[in-house]
């Protein structure tokens, strides 16, 4: 169970989350949605301590996150993974080095530099990339992919951390839709077979809906809903979303985003080739 108290972050007076109280049992897959700039990035990124949280307390099971430092605080990164919208892999890199990073966390500072993984670990990590249909990637340097299979790839890298928690930061919004799906099916893959909890900040309510078992709604910081799906009326969504409430609750995952933002389609196929040609030009000279 991960708990959360009276959590609240402030940047100079404004306060980014604002006293958010939640329980959340193992083996949920949660939406946290709400208009651009309501806290739904620093809410996440509170409970992986990658911001710090001002008042308040983050619990897992027994164990205080908010106080962690040093050694225990890079055990709870293990723990509870992290996806981005930008996928933040190494793109030099080749795909199964990549998803090897994700077991640093498990190594000494000696072996994380030297690279040195075991058999067992380059054999999870095929075997992740394999769950999510990349494996034939394996040998290819990352910036080769795709922004579907990137974001794939670095799933895989979250699975080899071996996590209890999956936090990803809306993954999909830099995917045109039929990535978006694949992504977001490998989540709720992920979250029912190995019971990893996941907690997913979305662009669209439409896809709360339709993965999730729980969607919390936040405005200004704060919780303005918690409850499952059917839950979600037109009027809760004209409190999270405000005037953005028709076009949110009426949207389909190919529409625009709900953040007052447009959508950001992914590199369609000819551009990404178009890319690759041009890099392949550069190398040769
Ligand atoms: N590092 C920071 N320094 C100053 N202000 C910040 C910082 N990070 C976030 N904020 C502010 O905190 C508020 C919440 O931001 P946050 O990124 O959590 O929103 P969000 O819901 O994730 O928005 P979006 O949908 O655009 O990603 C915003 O007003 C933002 O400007
Ligand atoms: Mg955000």
């Amino acid at each position: 169970m991960l708990k959360i108290d009276g959590l609240t972050k402030a940047f100079k007076d404004r306060k980014a989350v604002d006293n958010v109280s939640l329980e959340i049992p193992d083996g949920q897959i949660v939406g946290i949605i709400g208009r651009s700039g309501a806290g739904k990035s620093t809410l996440l990124r509170m409970i992986n301590r990658l911001a710090e949280p001002g008042e308040g307390r983050i619990l897992f099971g027994r164990r205080d996150i908010t106080t962690l430092k040093g050694r225990e605080l890079h055990a709870w990164r293990a723990t509870c993974a992290m996806v981005f919208q930008q996928f933040n892999l190494v793109g030099r890199l080749d795909v199964i080095t990549n998803v090897l990073t994700g077991r640093l966390y498990h190594h000494g500072l000696v072996a994380s530099l030297l690279q040195h993984f075991t058999a067992a670990e380059r054999a999870y990590a095929i075997k992740a990339l394999d769950r999510l249909g990349m494996a034939h990637t394996a040998l290819q340097q990352a910036d080769t992919l795709s922004g579907g299979q990137m974001q794939r790839v670095a799933i895989a890298r979250a699975l080899v951390q071996e996590p209890k928690l999956l936090l990803a930061d809306e993954p999909i919004a830099s995917l045109d839709p039929l990535n978006a799906k694949i992504v977001m099916d490998a989540l709720r893959t992920i979250n029912r077979e190995d019971g990893i909890t996941v907690i997913c900040n979305l662009h669209t309510l439409d896809t709360a809906r339709t993965y999730c078992d729980r969607i919390i709604g936040l405005a200004e910081g704060k919780v303005v809903f918690d409850g499952n799906p059917e839950q979600l009326t037109m009027r809760m969504a004209r409190e999270i979303y405000g005037a953005e409430a028709e076009e949110a609750f009426h949207e389909g995952m190919t529409s625009t985003s709900l953040n007052g933002q447009p959508a950001k389609p992914a590199l369609s196929a000819a551009e990404i080739a178009k890319a690759q040609i041009a890099k392949a030009e550069a190398l040769v000279g």
